[in-house]
């Protein structure tokens, strides 16, 4: 395919995409839609390559009910197809660094690492585990903070290492990892409505989820109905937030 092709294609996929609140809820939506998408949404960026996020789809009727009433009842949530609940999970960061750290060791078939390996190696097992340890009252951060701040009056210096920041940093990652499923979904004809109207505690109650998990947005998914676009797309002025330098 040319490039100018795909370029519009893509162009078209992105317009495609809205937040739809009203689905056909007598559509039979094909099995495979969101598996693609969630296919898709694996390939998304994430920060260190460590992927702390989940996707839980929610499909029987009787869970889909319970999540949408969680949803706060919104229109999107009740006529979805299907549910899409994105989780972050900061609280693997130890065991998918290890993982990552084990695919480059075992890339190098017994030969000694290089020192770009060495680095990689480095940064997984002794940079991530400074960056993301944390003690429950944050005390480590504390003094991680002081320590980042002290040098950054100096040098660049990375910041983002307290349990927040973390938190901030597996957001970061699960929303792009959400927008490549909904633009995916929008691809193949389809349609999505990301919410954070949502009530997070009880939602992950109702799934089971860990201590460690927090809910970053639920998609509904389906075929929107003729009123599933409430209005004309609205976007401030591009200078309003692009500034070129
Ligand atoms: C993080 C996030 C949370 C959102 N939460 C909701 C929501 O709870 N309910 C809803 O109807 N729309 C929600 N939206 C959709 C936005 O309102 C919508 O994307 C915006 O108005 C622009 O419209 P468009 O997506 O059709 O271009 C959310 C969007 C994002 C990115």
């Amino acid at each position: 395919m040319q490039d100018k092709n795909r370029s519009e294609l893509f162009s078209e996929i992105v317009e495609h995409r809205r937040a739809v609140r009203d689905f056909d809820t007598t559509h039979s939506m094909p099995e495979n839609i969101v598996e693609q998408a969630m296919n898709d949404a694996l390939l998304a960026p994430s920060s260190s390559n460590l992927q702390l996020w989940e996707m839980h789809r929610v499909k029987s009727d009787g869970v889909k009910e319970k999540l949408a009433h969680l949803c706060m009842g919104q229109g999107a949530a009740k006529t979805a197809s299907e549910l899409v609940v994105v989780v972050t999970r900061k609280d693997k960061w130890k065991e998918r660094a290890k993982w990552n750290a084990e695919k480059i060791r075992s890339s190098l078939n017994g030969e000694e690492p290089n020192e770009k390996i060495k680095g990689a190696l480095a940064y997984y097992e002794k940079l991530m585990p400074f960056a993301y340890f944390n003690d429950p009252l944050n005390i480590t951060g504390f003094f991680k903070y002081l320590l980042l701040n002290t040098i950054g009056l100096f040098r660049p210096t990375v910041r983002r290492l307290g349990h927040t920041e973390g938190r901030i940093v597996a957001h970061k990652s699960a929303a792009l990892a959400a927008q490549t499923f909904m633009l995916s979904v929008a691809a193949s004809g389809y349609d999505t409505c990301p919410m954070e109207g949502v009530d997070p505690v009880r939602i992950k109650r109702l799934l089971k989820l860990p201590t460690g998990a927090e809910v970053n947005m639920v998609i509904a998914v389906g075929k929107r109905t003729s009123q599933g676009v409430y209005g004309p797309r609205l976007r401030v002025e591009a200078n309003q937030v692009i500034q070129t330098w």
